[in-house]
C-alpha cells in the first residue's frame, strides 16, 4: 500500500508539470477566441460534465457565454443572504440584454419588491423621465440594482448581503457586456469603482469598470428630495447621451 502511494505520488509530480502547461496553453487558447473568464456556475459545470459524452456540439470552442437567462436560473429563490426572508421576489433587472447601456441602481425598494421589477415606484418614474429626456426608452437600455432583495425598512445593505449578490451583477453585466454604465447614487458608484469617494465627487466623470465607460450620477431618490440637484444629473446626462451616441 505504502508503495502504492509513493508511486502514485511520484507519477503525480512528475505528471503536474505537464497538467499546468496543458492548462496555460488551454486557457491561452480561449483568451484568444474572446473568453474573459471561466464561469463556474452549476450551468457551465453541467456543460463541461457534458464534454465528456462527446457529441460536436459540445467542443470547448462552442461553449456559449453566459446568458442573463442562464445567469437567473443559477440565482433562482436565492437563500444566500439573510434578505431573502423578508422579500417578496428577487427583483433580478429588466430590459434589452444586449443593450449598450445599463444602469445600476442601489436594491428594490417596497414598490420594486412587490412587481419583482427595479425602478417601478417613485424613484423608477423619476428615472423613466431622464431616459426619455435623452431619447431613450426602458426597452433600449438594462436596469438592476447592485443587490437584488429588498432590505428592511430600506435600510442600506450590510456587506454580507453585498458579497453574496454582487457576483451576480458582475455576471450581469459580463453577459451584457454594455460600452457604458450609469451608477445611480453614491451606493452603486462606490461599490462598482470600489471606493469611498463622496458622490458629489465621483459624478459627472467617467471611469472604466471591466472594460465599459461608467459615470455615477445622483441616484433618482436624491433628487426628489433634493429638486435643485436635478440640473447636475442633466448635464450628466447630456454627457451620457454624447457618449451612447459616439459608441
Ligand atoms: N432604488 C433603487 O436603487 N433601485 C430600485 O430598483 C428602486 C429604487
Amino acid at each position: 500500500m505504502t508503495e502504492a502511494i509513493k508511486a502514485f505520488n511520484e507519477s503525480s509530480t512528475q505528471l503536474l508539470p505537464e497538467i499546468r502547461e496543458d492548462l496555460k496553453a488551454y486557457l491561452r487558447y480561449m483568451k484568444g477566441l474572446g473568453y474573459q473568464g471561466v464561469a463556474l456556475s452549476e450551468n457551465s459545470v453541467r456543460i463541461l460534465e457534458r464534454w465528456n459524452e462527446g457529441g460536436a456540439a459540445e467542443t470547448p470552442g462552442t461553449i456559449q457565454a453566459e446568458t442573463l437567462d442562464t445567469i437567473q436560473v443559477d440565482l433562482g429563490a436565492c437563500q444566500r443572504c439573510k434578505l431573502h426572508k423578508g422579500r417578496k421576489h428577487v427583483v433580478f433587472g429588466v430590459g434589452n440584454p444586449r443593450a449598450r447601456l445599463v444602469f445600476v441602481g442601489e436594491g428594490p425598494g417596497h414598490e420594486e419588491d412587490m412587481q419583482g421589477e427595479p425602478f417601478v415606484g417613485k424613484a423608477g418614474q423619476l428615472l423613466t423621465k431622464i431616459l426619455r429626456a435623452i431619447e431613450l426608452t426602458r426597452e433600449d437600455v438594462y436596469i438592476c440594482n447592485i443587490i437584488k432583495c429588498r432590505p428592511p425598512g430600506n435600510r442600506n445593505p450590510e456587506p454580507d448581503e453585498i458579497a453574496a449578490c454582487i457576483p451576480f451583477l458582475r455576471r450581469q453585466l459580463r453577459a451584457i457586456g454594455p460600452g457604458l454604465i450609469c451608477a445611480l447614487g453614491s451606493f452603486a458608484a462606490q461599490t462598482l469603482l470600489a471606493t469611498k469617494t463622496p458622490i458629489s465627487r465621483l459624478r459627472g466623470n467617467f471611469y472604466t469598470y471591466e472594460g465599459s465607460r461608467l459615470l455615477p450620477t445622483y441616484h433618482p431618490a436624491f433628487l426628489l428630495r433634493n429638486p435643485a440637484k436635478k440640473a447636475d444629473v442633466w448635464e450628466d446626462m447630456k454627457k451620457l447621451r454624447d457618449e451612447y451616441e459616439n459608441n
